[in-house]
Order: C-alpha cells, then structure tokens, then sequence
C-alpha cells in the first residue's frame, strides 16, 4: 500500500491561505477540502482564528512522517506551535504533561502509565466495562423513549467518564456527583465549564492526598506506591497526570461511539451483519475509528529546526497540523479508503486517529474496549435502535472542536 503520487505533485506550491479549522457541511464527515488536498496540495499552507499561519499535512505517509520525528515538538510553548483557538492558550498556565513534552521528559512521564493501558491490563478490565456499560444501557431503556431519548446524555458520553472514574480508584459513592463536573466540563464553555473543572481538579487533588495517607489497589494508588514514595513524581505532577488521565480520552470515546452507531444505521446491511454475529465488534469498531475520526486536530506540532517533508520545506518556528482525519481516508493507503468497509483489511495500527510514533494514544486498546462493548451491548439489546431525526438535523460539535455529535435523539 504505497502511495501513487510523485513527490515532484507533493511540492507543489499553495495557492491560497484558507482559514482553519474548515467547516464540516456534512457533520461528522470530512470538510470538503480534504480530498482535494490530498491530491493536489498535501502539504499546504492555512490561517488560524489569531491570524498565524501553519502547514497543514493531508496524506498518510507524510503524516506518518511527522509524528515520528524527532524534528517536530509537541510542546506548547514551543514557538510556533498551532493553537486551534484562544482557550488552548490556557494549557500553557500549568506545567506540561507527557501529552505536550518531548523526549527525555516525554518518555519518563509515559513509561509510568504504560502498564496499565496493555491489552493485557484492559482484558482485566472488562467485566467492570462490561457491568458498566450494561448498567447505564439499563437505565435509558428503563427511561423509555416515548420521547425520543438524547442518546449522549443518556448513554454515550457517561461511558468513559465512569469507566476512568473507576480505574482510578473514585469512590463509587462520588462517582454520580463528579461525573456531573465531568459532563459540564466536556460540553459547555465559559465559566460553568471553568468551575466544573476546577472542581474535579480539586477533588482529584484531594483524592491523591487520600490515597497517599491510605493505598488501595488502583491506578493512583500504584503511582503512589512505585512513584510518589519512591520520589520520581512530586504532588504537582501527579495531580497534573491525574487530572490528564481523567479527561484526556472523554470526549472521543463518546463521540466515537456516537458517530459508529450513526455510520451503522447508515450502512443497514453491515450492521445486520454485526447484530447476528457479536463476533465481528473488533472489525466494527477498527472500521468506524478509522472512518470517523473523533481526534481530527489532536495530532499538532512546531517545527524545532528546518527541515523537509515530500519535497516541501518546513521551517523552524512553523506549525504543523496532522490532518489524521485525511489520512485515515487516504486512498493511495487504504483501498477504497473513502468506504465504509467492515471487512477492510488493514492493521489497526493504521488508524492515524489514534496518533502515531511516539506520542501514539497510551489508551488505545482500553477505548477500543469501551467502544466494543458499548456497540455490541447496545444492538444486542435494542436491535430495533434508530434516529429520531434526520442524520441532518442532528446538532454536531462545531468546527474547532474535535468532530463529534452534540445531541442525538433515539428510539427503539
Ligand atoms: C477513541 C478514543 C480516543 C482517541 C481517538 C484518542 C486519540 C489520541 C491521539 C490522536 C493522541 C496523540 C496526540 C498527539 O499526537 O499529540 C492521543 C494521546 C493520548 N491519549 Fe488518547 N484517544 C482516545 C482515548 C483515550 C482515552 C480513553 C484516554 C485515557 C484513559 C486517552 C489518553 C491519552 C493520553 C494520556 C495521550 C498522550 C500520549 C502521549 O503523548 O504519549 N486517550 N490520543
């Protein structure tokens, strides 16, 4: 699977500097600009919302590229790094976590979490997935739909949220009065979102000072035991990584699930494939993460010296955004990469949703999890499941956000 397209087509030269994020006239499809990227324009040239300008990088190869160099920082305070809109510039306020450090300090950071997302780990998590996802699956179908159910309020978005709650050993008796502060973080701006998160900062804060004084069998405690006693980690960081743990994931696995159910009911015979046999959830949920790319402008980053990608030169101090969600349609990759396919083949690790190299999501097997079990569970139980409205006239989330579905009314 190589591409087809010569580099001399690659260096082409932009014509015109568009604003960015593009819109998605079709909700949680591709913006219109990106095919024509892809062919003409890989690496081009747009404006952000503060006037700055950063290349914006269309093909799987090139993007590939990039995330695995060494060249390219994915720290924030790096000169030139792309902000997507004026409140990312408050990350800057707080010390980085590994999410925005490079190497050495990236690594250290990471190797501290890295056993507890293996495939290994997320297997022993599942009968609490499972149980979870069932229970909240339970409660909107005791809730009825005589009035068409808002699918995220009511299902998709509490998944992660008290999935990660519990891996990092919340007191289940917290769990209903936190996820609220989770909830209100995740969907609304200004200064109710603002208060939501401090609150959660405050209490996870709280939470680590507990379980310093008395270890359990979580994932803060074990931080405890093998990182904060043993004198790796001081308080801040560990509340920093915490509260990263905590909200870094929401939103995409909500809206992953979201957009799958969507692209299922869109692809009827497919899906009727999948409700007779189970089985099949890992090539569902592969195709649908690389179909609908819930992560479309996580993967950003500042060049730290000049250098070349396909033919173009990028100089030090320039941004950089890894258009993943072009690249994971990328047809000079993926065959018939414009299709829904549930029995494409490709390894996983092409999805570029998740990232790639070494900043590479440290979570992804567990979301793959959460997003299995929730479809198998939900068209198990609601085969009948369908929207209450057009795809349409469903409300999705706005262009600088990552690409998802704000509200979504169903009934059975
Ligand atoms: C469908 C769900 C998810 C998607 C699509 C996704 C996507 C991504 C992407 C694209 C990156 C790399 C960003 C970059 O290149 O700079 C990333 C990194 C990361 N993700 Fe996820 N993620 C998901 C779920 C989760 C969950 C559930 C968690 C936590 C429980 C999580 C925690 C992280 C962390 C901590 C990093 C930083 C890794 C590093 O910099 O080394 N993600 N994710």
């Amino acid at each position: 699977m190589t591409s087809t397209i010569t580099v001399a087509e690659t260096a082409a030269h932009p014509t015109a500097c568009p604003a960015f994020p593009f819109s998605r006239p079709e909700g949680f499809g591709p913006p219109a600009e990106n095919a024509g990227l892809r062919l003409n324009e890989p690496i081009s040239k747009v404006k952000l919302f503060d006037g700055t300008e950063c290349w914006i990088i269309a093909r799987h190869s090139d993007v590939r590229e990039v995330l695995a160099s060494d060249k390219f920082s994915a720290d924030r305070r790096t000169p030139g790094f792309p902000e997507i809109h004026a409140g990312g510039i408050k990350a800057l306020k707080k010390r980085p976590t590994f999410v925005n450090m490079d190497a050495p300090g990236h690594r250290s950071q990471r190797n501290m979490f890295e056993s507890f997302f293996t495939p290994e780990a997320v297997e022993k998590l599942r009968p609490m997935m499972q149980k979870t996802i069932e229970t909240l699956l339970g409660s909107m179908v005791e809730k009825g739909c005589q009035e068409p159910a808002d699918f995220i309020r009511n299902f998709a978005e509490s998944i992660p949220i008290q999935i990660i709650y519990r891996i990092l050993g919340v007191p289940e008796a917290d769990i209903t009065s936190l996820s609220h502060h989770s909830e209100v973080r995740m969907n609304t701006s200004g200064n109710a979102a603002e208060s939501s998160e401090q609150s959660l900062a405050k209490y996870m804060s709280t939470l680590v000072d507990k379980k310093i004084e008395d270890p359990g069998e979580d994932l803060i405690s074990t931080l405890v035991l093998d990182q904060y006693k043993t004198g790796n980690l001081d308080k801040e960081d560990f509340d920093n990584l915490v509260f990263l743990v905590l909200v870094a994931g929401n939103a995409a696995v909500t809206n992953s699930i979201a957009m799958g159910v969507v692209t299922l009911l869109q692809h009827p015979s497919q899906l009727e494939e999948f409700k007779n046999d189970p089985s099949l959830a890992g090539k569902v949920v592969k195709e649908c993460l690389r179909y609908n790319t819930a992560s479309a402008l996580n993967s950003r980053r500042a060049a730290l010296e000049d250098t070349v990608i396909a033919g173009q030169k990028i100089a030090k101090g320039e941004g950089v955004i890894c258009l993943v969600q072009s690249a994971d349609r990328d047809e000079s990759f993926f065959t018939k990469g414009t299709e829904f396919d549930i029995h494409h083949d490709y390894d996983s690790k092409d999805n570029l949703g998740f990232g790639y190299g070494p900043h590479r999501c440290i979570a992804e097997h567990l979301a793959r999890a959460e997003i299995e079990i929730a479809l198998t569970s939900l068209f198990q139980r609601l085969p009948d499941l369908k929207l209450a409205v057009p795809v349409d006239q469903l409300k999705f989330t706005p262009p600088a956000q990552n690409i998802g579905i704000a509200e979504m009314p169903v009934v059975w």
